[in-house]
């Protein structure tokens, strides 16, 4: 299928005002497994240009919140929302655990990706390395029963990456691939329940 770079999701999206398409993934997620409440604070991981965090913001309302990285800046500003711009690998669990004053957060989720190369290998082996240093911060600042979503390309190391969430989080442990994926994006989606 040829690449269409002003399809359907993200006419939708520039009709809705968010910043990016990949909304609509979070969003069917968020629809099918009810990942997102109201009063949650939340942390995204890979948030710029911001549509996540833009309608996770949505989602929890004016009483929750959204602590947000990316190493580029958001489109987006809220009161509830802190953006710290900054790589993932350097940024301090402590440092993300006293912007909720020490609290856990009820979701992390990553739409990370790696700048990508066409070498589809080199790609996904990059795209697994930052899908590991978020599941390394969920284990460390997630609460009982908070949600992990987070994006990978699919390759070699997947199956080891999904028994790794489950051994680290705890399973059952779901596969999703969007709808509004572009059908040549070996992109996927892990869900897990921290226990
Ligand atoms: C697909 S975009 C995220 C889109 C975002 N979820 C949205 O809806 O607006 C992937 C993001 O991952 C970020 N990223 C890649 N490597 C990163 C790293 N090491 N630390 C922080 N962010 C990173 C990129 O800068 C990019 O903004």
């Amino acid at each position: 299928m040829p690449y269409k770079p002003r399809d359907h999701y993200f006419k939708k999206a520039k009709q809705e005002k968010y910043p990016a398409r990949s909304v609509y993934k979070l969003q069917e997620a968020d629809r099918k497994y009810r990942l997102l409440k109201r009063g949650q604070k939340i942390l995204d991981l890979g948030a710029a240009p911001g549509s996540w965090s833009k309608y996770a913001l949505e989602r929890v309302g004016p009483k929750g919140m959204v602590v947000a990285v990316d190493l580029s800046p958001l489109k987006i500003t809220a009161p509830n929302l802190i953006f710290l711009q900054e790589d993932v690998f350097s940024v301090e669990p402590e440092k993300l655990r006293e912007l909720i004053q020490g609290e856990a957060f009820d979701a992390v989720l990553s739409d990370m990706a790696p700048k990508t190369t066409g070498d589809r290998s080199g790609d996904h082996f990059r795209s697994v390395n930052l899908a590991q240093r978020a599941l390394s911060l969920a284990e460390e600042l997630l609460k009982p029963g908070g949600v992990f979503f987070v994006k990978v390309f699919e390759g070699e190391a997947f199956p080891k990456f999904v028994e790794e969430v489950k051994k680290r989080l705890g399973g059952p442990i779901k596969r999703f691939r969007p709808k509004s994926t572009r059908a040549e994006s070996r992109e996927i989606f892990v869900l897990a329940h921290k226990k």
